[in-house]
């Protein structure tokens, strides 16, 4: 971006959207990690399948939900909170047409095309947003969908989706995508007979979502595998459900540990969910103690160089890939990230390579050379993850970094700042 737009774009943002840190202090103590992002982001659109009030505890407070609570507003559902209780009532709902920009702002609002198809056999709103990662089709959602009887309809950035009836099938998918898996799942709940999602998505916030939705009445067994079998219900009731905790947000705590802590303990952790990046920690020199709902981190400086390759859970995670990039400069040797799920998401390399870091770039692939010291400028939050690489970043370099357009950053990190400065950050 040339500098003179640059400035302008500085000038445009607010100071909410700034996030300063001096780093080269050490991290000490304890953060507890919020419910989960991914998780909640489905489970808020699933609501408009119940006939009853739905009540949600420990949801994050994070902008993606923010957004998806006025949406489910314009639906006529009522949304309370206390504290960070939801108590949702979808009891007079309304099926409007999603055509608000609110839907654009996020990927997860596609999640109420799978649950007001199943739910009204119509729906007609706005393609969904998301961090920019590079093309992200819905393919194989509008594939799954037609497979069970809808037809589908696109003009420009509208979707409408209609059924006279939606009939079980089996649908193989092409890729395990987690969205797809999700949608299709939320509508063959109200599909006649049986539906079977083969190679499914395996992600945990796929389990977390099908135990809500069974709660609810839901027959959906497999959920966790890449065989899911659903046979459709007539109606939904209501249900108390606890969120899991966040896995991305857990791995982004113990990264920021491993690259500037002394003796950090990430809690409400399910350590299961997050081995592919603790056992490559692990190899790269970090120390870790791993409890059961914890993990506990020991500051290491002399760390190696290793190779990871993101792939669906349980493989690395495409989503840890770019913190875990911020450490990789810190390791002795040439480190490889290929990524596998969206080639393009290597957007934080350039703002790390301005803090003084070593990393060639290329379509799915990033190759670290360390190590390098970083040093604090003024760098560019371009999506979420890239926001907590930088993040990460600033943390472990001398001086002053400022991190522009973090709104990224609050859209899946609850209270990021607050945390990392009881830990001992010097953040704002
Ligand atoms: N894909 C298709 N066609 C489709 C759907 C997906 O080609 O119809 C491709 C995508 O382009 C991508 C790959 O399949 O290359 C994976 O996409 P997937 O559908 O699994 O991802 P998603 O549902 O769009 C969710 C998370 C992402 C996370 C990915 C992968 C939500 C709201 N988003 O996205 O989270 O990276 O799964 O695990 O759950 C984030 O939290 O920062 C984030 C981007």
């Amino acid at each position: 971006m040339a500098m003179s737009t640059q400035n302008q774009l500085i000038k445009n943002f607010s100071m909410d959207d700034l996030i300063r840190i001096r780093g080269g202090r050490k991290l000490n103590g304890e953060v507890t990690v919020s419910s989960c992002k991914n998780s909640v982001v489905a489970i808020l659109p699933s609501v408009v399948m119940a006939s009853e009030i739905v009540k949600l505890y420990d949801v994050p407070e994070i902008k993606d939900v923010e957004i998806l609570k006025k949406l489910l507003g314009l639906l006529n559902i009522k949304v309370t909170a206390d504290g960070d209780e939801l108590t949702i009532d979808p009891t007079e709902i309304i099926n409007v047409d999603l055509l608000d920009e609110d839907v654009m702002k996020l990927r997860a609002s596609y999640y109420f095309m799978g649950a007001l198809l199943g739910r009204f056999r119509h729906v007609k709103m706005y393609s969904p947003g998301g961090c920019n990662l590079g093309p992200r089709p819905i393919d194989l959602h509008l594939k799954g969908f037609e497979a069970l009887g809808a037809k589908i309809k696109q003009d420009g950035n509208v979707i409408e989706i209609d059924a006279e009836e939606l009939l079980g099938d089996d649908i193989y998918l092409d890729f395990a995508s987690v969205g797809a898996t999700i949608n299709i799942m939320l509508a063959a709940c109200f599909a006649k007979g049986r539906t079977t999602i083969e190679n499914a998505a395996k992600e945990p916030e796929i389990i977390d979502l099908s135990s809500m939705l069974n709660k609810m009445g839901a027959q959906i067994r497999g959920a966790g595998t890449s065989e899911i079998t659903i046979n459709g219900v007539s109606r939904l009731k209501g249900c108390i459900h606890d969120i899991i905790p966040d896995r991305i947000e857990a791995g982004t705590y113990i990264i920021a540990a491993a690259a500037c802590g002394e003796d950090v303990t990430v809690k409400n952790v399910i350590p299961q969910h997050i081995e592919a990046l603790t056992s490559k920690l692990e190899e790269m020199g970090v120390k870790l103690e791993q409890g059961s709902d914890y993990v506990r981190v020991y500051g290491n400086d002399d760390l190696k160089a290793v190779d990871i390759i993101t792939q669906p859970f349980p493989g690395f995670a495409t989503d840890l890939q770019q913190p875990l990039t911020s450490l990789m400069t810190k390791a002795k040797g040439d480190s490889h990230v290929e990524e596998t799920i969206y080639a393009e998401r290597f957007k934080h390399c350039k703002e790390l390579n301005s803090m003084g870091a070593n990393i060639d770039c290329e379509t799915g692939n990033s190759y670290i050379h360390g190590p390098t010291p970083l040093h604090g400028t003024d760098i560019f939050a371009t999506d979420l993850r890239c926001g907590a690489s930088l993040v990460i970043a600033g943390l472990m370099a001398e001086g002053l970094t400022t991190i522009h357009n973090a709104y990224h950053i609050y859209r899946g990190y609850d209270s990021i700042v607050e945390k990392l400065r009881a830990l001992g950050a010097e953040i704002e």
